[in-house]
């Protein structure tokens, strides 16, 4: 079975093509950056509407495919940015209606669990997703993924992206937070807010505003970020795994680029006697492959949509998904 996913939640517009056996034939995407300040839900769906058309092409001709080729089309259903979601959505209902094949929307948060579990061969594993607009634990448990922990205000990543502009990093600023971080030398005192199993980090962000405006070097609160940030997610994680019996700890979304996050992950797997596990990026950041997959695991296990089912969930939520194929 060959499956065509459409990604589509926010900044990144992604189309992949992926077998039954999860072999990547193509997974081709493009990112919106906003010139100035945060993403603009109708810029980015008009920059994903304007690089779509082209990006389907691109992506059938590397796998080698035409569309008579295609079983389904599957697109990122929610959660995301309304307008960047329709663009997708629209887009895979005039492919599935005009080739007459199955179309399925899937949980954007699920996908990333999912093609973490199969390409880096875990079986039940914590899931730590760390991206722009998401920072949740989540693991299975009766029959539905559940979010034992998440972010109690911003993403880690939009975090680190909004700390980032008042730098002038430039968007998005994780990698260059990351680099600054490797010549910091003091740890400044930053919120290190973990209440119960989630985390917040807007208090942090305004925190290091504060004494870069006080004059403490860039290196210093980089560094310093990055170590309070991720303990925090280190702990809830840890604690997520103690609380289930889970012996496994997957990493995904964009944040999971960062060394320092992962090594920190890592130290935490093995003193438990732990599996740590990280896609390689082009399977960790949003993207149409994740997508493509998910929609072959739906389908196989009997999920079936009507055109009507295909209504966009702009809060769609992780534990909302029946989870019929575990
Ligand atoms: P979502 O819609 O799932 O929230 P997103 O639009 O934020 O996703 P991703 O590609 O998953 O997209 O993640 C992008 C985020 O990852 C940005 O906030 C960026 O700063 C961050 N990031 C990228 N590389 C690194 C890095 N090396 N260290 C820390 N953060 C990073
Ligand atoms: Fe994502």
């Amino acid at each position: 079975m060959l499956s065509l996913g459409i990604e589509g939640t926010a900044h990144t517009i992604g189309v992949g093509i992926v077998d039954s056996q999860c072999n990547i034939l193509s997974n081709v995407l493009k990112m919106y950056h906003p010139e100035k300040g945060g993403i603009h839900p109708r810029e980015a769906a008009n920059h994903h509407a304007e690089n779509l058309i082209s990006m389907l092409k691109e992506a059938t001709e590397k796998a080698g495919v035409n569309y008579e080729n295609l079983d389904l089309i599957s697109f990122s259903q929610g959660p995301g940015l309304g307008p960047c979601l329709r663009t997708g959505a629209t887009a895979a209902r005039a492919l599935a209606l005009t080739l007459n094949i199955p179309i399925i929307g899937v949980n954007h948060c699920v996908a990333h669990l999912e093609i973490g579990r199969k390409t880096q061969h875990c079986v039940n594993p914590v899931l730590l997703y760390v991206s722009g607009g998401n920072t949740q634990i989540i693991a299975f448990s009766n029959g539905k993924y559940r979010v034992f922990g998440e972010t109690l205000d911003i993403g880690i990543g939009n975090m680190l992206d909004k700390f980032g502009r008042g730098l002038k990093l430039g968007f998005p600023a994780g990698a260059k937070i990351e680099e600054l971080a490797e010549g910091g030398k003091k740890l400044l005192d930053l919120p290190y807010s973990v209440k119960g199993m989630d985390v917040s980090f807007s208090g942090m962000l305004t925190a290091a505003s504060n004494l870069y405006s006080k004059g403490e070097t860039r290196e210093d609160l980089c560094h310093s970020i990055q170590e309070t940030a991720f303990a925090m997610l280190t702990e809830v994680t840890e604690r997520a795994m103690a609380h289930t019996d889970i012996e496994e700890v997957l990493l995904g979304g964009g944040v999971a680029s960062n060394k320092r996050l992962c090594t920190m992950l890592k130290t935490m797997a093995l003193a438990r006697g732990a599996k740590f596990a990280v896609p390689p990026q082009k399977l960790c950041i949003d993207n149409g492959a994740m997508i493509a997959w998910m929609g072959i695991i739906m389908y196989e296990s009997g999920v079936r949509m009507n055109i009507k089912d295909t209504v966009i969930r702009q809060r769609f939520r992780t534990d909302e998904v029946e989870v019929q194929w575990r």
